[in-house]
């Protein structure tokens, strides 16, 4: 499979972070580029694997903008500080506006979408339906189950249309076909723009490899607090990348296995 790696759109610079003098991430460094096939538009869609409660949720809040290291940069295309509202961003916990209906949530998402001039209500039906809330448009978000909350934030996120999307366990709650589609959304997605870029963090190893170009591994080295990235995988190169039913495969069990040692 021919592929370069181009361009950085995003880099973490020794970045740190502590809580009352306890290191939580400590000298995160990594980059990600614009991965180029030639003849094909296609995205990147990173994942950042780790234990729970080994910092990943604060990563994401970092690379979101949404919170500051202590120390160290993370810059996006190759020019500022990234901030608040770069990214689309879906949290853990699927918060949405309590006191508007889906439809109108989604509405607000989408008009902020240049792109979607004028095509903004047939586009947000088209989802609506391929994600199974059509019918739940006119309901406000207590009245979702969490998997529909879920999709809903996927959906609003999407709409947006920033180049990058950070998702925080977006697997977590879903059943197995639920689990498909949004598989199938996301890399929808990620091939729908040569710049598009998925940053999933994940406890979910197997989903996060079976979707992902590359994977970073958030993990504590023996004797030192503080998680940092112990191992950057690329899954291109292992031909383990833009492959339907890769789960099955030797090479993708040995990946798994191996990222599990640097748990
Ligand atoms: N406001 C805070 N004050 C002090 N410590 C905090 C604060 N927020 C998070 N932490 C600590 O930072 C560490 C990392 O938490 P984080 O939520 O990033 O974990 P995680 O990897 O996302 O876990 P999970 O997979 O369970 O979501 C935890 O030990 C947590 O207790
Ligand atoms: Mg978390």
């Amino acid at each position: 499979m021919t592929y370069t790696k181009e361009e950085i759109l995003l880099q973490a610079l020794h970045v740190q972070l502590s809580y009352d003098k306890r290191p939580v991430l400590r000298d995160i460094n990594f980059e990600i580029r614009n991965v180029v096939r030639p003849g094909m538009e296609q995205g990147q869609v990173v994942s950042l694997v780790g234990r729970s409660g080994i910092g990943k949720t604060q990563l994401f809040r970092l690379l979101a903008g949404l919170n500051t290291p202590d120390s160290g940069t993370i810059t996006i295309q190759q020019q500022h500080q990234v901030k608040a509202g770069d990214m689309g961003v879906i949290f853990q916990h699927y918060y949405l506006f309590e006191w508007r209906t889906i439809f109108q949530t989604l509405m607000l998402a989408a008009k902020k979408n240049k792109q979607l001039a004028g095509k903004e209500m047939e586009t947000i039906l088209a989802y609506a339906d391929n994600f199974s809330l059509a019918e739940h448009l006119q309901k406000y978000p207590q009245q979702l189950s969490g998997g529909q909350r879920q999709r809903v934030s996927i959906l609003q996120q999407l709409l947006k249309g920033s180049d990058f999307l950070l998702l925080d366990e977006p697997f977590s709650g879903l059943d197995i076909l639920m689990l498909d589609k949004v598989i199938s959304l996301l890399l929808q997605v990620s091939v729908s723009d040569e710049l598009k870029t998925l940053i999933i963090v994940s406890h979910d190893i197997d989903t996060a490899i079976a979707i992902s170009d590359t994977v970073f591994i958030l993990g504590e080295e023996p004797g030192i607090k503080g998680a940092t990235i112990k191992k950057e995988i690329d899954l291109v190169a292992r031909g383990l990348a833009w492959q339907k039913d890769i789960r099955h495969e030797k090479a993708f069990r040995d990946t798994v296995e191996e990222i599990k040692g640097y748990l």
